[in-house]
């Protein structure tokens, strides 16, 4: 079972990273430089306001804050040290603090990839271009917005007053974190484009027609050459895919040789398992507290 459920884990975190490549922050061109100042006040806010008060009211709350001068080379594998740290010394425009979108704009609407036009992936396909051609000096490039995803998801910062790394997976700020780096990479998306309307599409790789990795996932702008051909359309994506990391003894990663039909059978008995049967209580879906000073509790089945 504990492999079924990195399984899951794994691949939410694969798809969620081709679905969305990682972003962040600032559209505006006159604020596009007030990356550092972004990350004082949204995620510092936001990990306050998720983080847990203190049992005791004499102790001190229990505040999750990243150590912005603290960032250095960080692990999502233990066999792969990344560095994603931005540079520190950005700019001396002042912090905008954020607004909600005028509510009387128009909703921008999330269509499912298999349903898409070629009208709408013509201008995905713009968006992404224009964005992948930004300098690495520009903090809405693709690559900063990637490096965003490596600061906070591989524990490229230490939490304020401790050695310990901070890590948003695997407890309650993995949803609202990623809420926020989708909405603000839909949003300079958008404005690449000129289009305050424009939408992320999103995979529903948890139906059978979303079972195939998307076709356009397979050309520029979006393909990527490091991945790995196999899993490619015609082949149905094995949700219970699994990579044990290199420190355990079964290392490697194994593909369930099921022909199409059966792989479909099998994905949808194991998402009625993960999602419904065996996710009774909130904490087993949306992951548990993360204390200042350690990692998020893992009991649950939060990415
Ligand atoms: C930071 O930027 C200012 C100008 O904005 C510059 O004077 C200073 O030398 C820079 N500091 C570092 C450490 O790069
Ligand atoms: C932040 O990190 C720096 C460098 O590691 C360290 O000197 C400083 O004490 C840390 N500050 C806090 C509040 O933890």
């Amino acid at each position: 079972m504990e492999a079924k459920k990195w399984g899951l884990v794994l691949g939410i975190i694969t798809i969620a990273a081709a679905f969305t490549r990682i972003l962040h922050i600032l559209e505006a061109p006159e604020v596009q430089h007030a990356l550092l100042g972004e990350f004082n006040f949204i995620i510092p806010g936001m990990l306050k306001l998720a983080s847990s008060p203190g049992k005791d009211q004499q102790e001190k709350p229990l505040v999750i804050l990243p150590n912005l001068t603290s960032c250095h080379e960080s692990m999502g594998r233990s066999d792969l040290p990344v560095y994603c740290c931005p540079p520190m010394n950005q700019s001396n425009v002042a912090i905008i603090d954020f607004q909600f979108p005028d509510p009387s704009l128009p909703l921008r609407v999330r269509r499912p990839t298999h349903l898409l036009d070629d009208n709408y992936i013509s201008k995905y396909k713009k968006a992404i271009t224009i964005m992948k051609s930004l300098p690495d000096t520009d903090p809405r490039s693709y690559t900063r917005q990637a490096n965003l995803h490596c600061l906070f998801c591989t524990g490229a910062y230490n939490q304020q007053g401790s050695n310990s790394p901070l890590n948003i997976h695997r407890s309650w700020l993995f949803f609202p974190w990623h809420r926020m780096l989708i909405y603000f990479h839909e949003r300079i998306l958008g404005s690449l484009i000129g289009d305050d309307t424009f939408a992320l599409p999103f995979w529903p790789w948890d139906i059978p027609e979303g079972m195939v990795i998307p076709e356009m996932y397979m050309k520029a702008p979006f393909f990527h050459e490091a991945r790995d051909f196999s899993h490619f359309p015609p082949s149905v994506v094995d949700l219970d895919y699994s990579c044990p990391t290199p420190s355990s003894e079964d290392y490697g990663c194994f593909e369930s040789g099921l022909g199409p039909e059966d792989q479909v059978h099998t994905n949808l008995a194991m998402m009625y398992n993960q999602m419904v049967a065996g996710a009774k209580k909130m904490e087993l879906f949306m992951g548990c507290p993360y204390k200042a000073g350690r990692g998020g509790l893992a009991m649950g089945l939060a990415p």
